[in-house]
């Protein structure tokens, strides 16, 4: 699945933008994901619920909202009430995952733990049952455009061990640096699901970029 990032989209064109990526059916993004900052857990301030709301309105690609907040207890359900396919909270900002999951998917969403590039992955195991997607970070959170960090790769490997023997039901995902020159490697790691930003939207035709990712992956 390929999910591009409209953090590296026109702010001011976001419904043309979403329609950019839709492509032919079957062909274009599976999912569209949204970076919600809040200046607090990141260094950055994107957008909030009221963007989500309009954008759930402007386009049927389902909605992959990553949130990089504090306290997403309080916020992230929301996001799923509103509408958001997926709803991916920080498991170093969430103060009890389990009910968090429990209220994402209550509130019809699919839930999603998200890990940052330093944060290991054995402490969030037996949490991940609870969950539908492992989002890992490759690249520090807050800024489009940064260098894909190879080392999270084992992080992706054993979230793929733990799927494939049956011990996690979880859709794994990365978000970061990815292009058509990490992809592969992500892919051969295990990855399942690829955010892309500036490989889609700085690119002259982001319904390409986005083919041309699918294509080093099937590869
Ligand atoms: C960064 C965001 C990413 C960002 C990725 O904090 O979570 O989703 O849009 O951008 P690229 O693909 O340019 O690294
Ligand atoms: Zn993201």
């Amino acid at each position: 699945m390929i999910a591009p990032s409209i953090l590296s989209a026109d702010f001011a064109r976001l419904a043309d933008e979403a329609a950019a990526v839709a492509g032919e059916p079957g062909a274009g993004a599976d999912w569209l994901h949204v970076d919600v900052m809040d200046a607090h857990f990141v260094p950055n301030l994107t957008l909030g619920l009221p963007v989500v709301e309009s954008l759930l309105r402007a386009t049927a690609i389902p909605l992959d909202c990553h949130l990089m907040i504090e306290d997403p207890d309080r916020w992230a359900p929301g996001y799923a009430e509103a509408g958001a396919h997926n709803v991916t909270v920080h498991a170093e900002a969430a103060a009890d995952p389990v009910m968090l999951a429990k209220n994402l998917r209550a509130a019809g969403a699919r839930a999603g733990l998200s890990i940052k590039p330093d944060t290991p992955l054995e402490p969030w195991v037996q949490v991940l049952r609870h969950y539908d997607t492992l989002l890992v970070m490759s690249v520090e959170p807050g800024f489009g455009g940064q260098s894909f960090r190879p080392e999270v790769l084992d992080k992706v490997r054993t979230a793929r061990r733990l799927v494939d023997t049956g011990h996690l039901t979880v859709l794994v995902e990365i978000d970061g640096g990815i292009n058509t020159d990490t992809v592969e490697a992500a892919a051969e790691a295990g990855v399942d699901c690829f955010v892309a930003g500036s490989a889609v939207y700085g690119a002259d035709d982001p319904a390409r970029a986005v083919a041309a990712l699918r294509d080093q992956v099937r590869a």
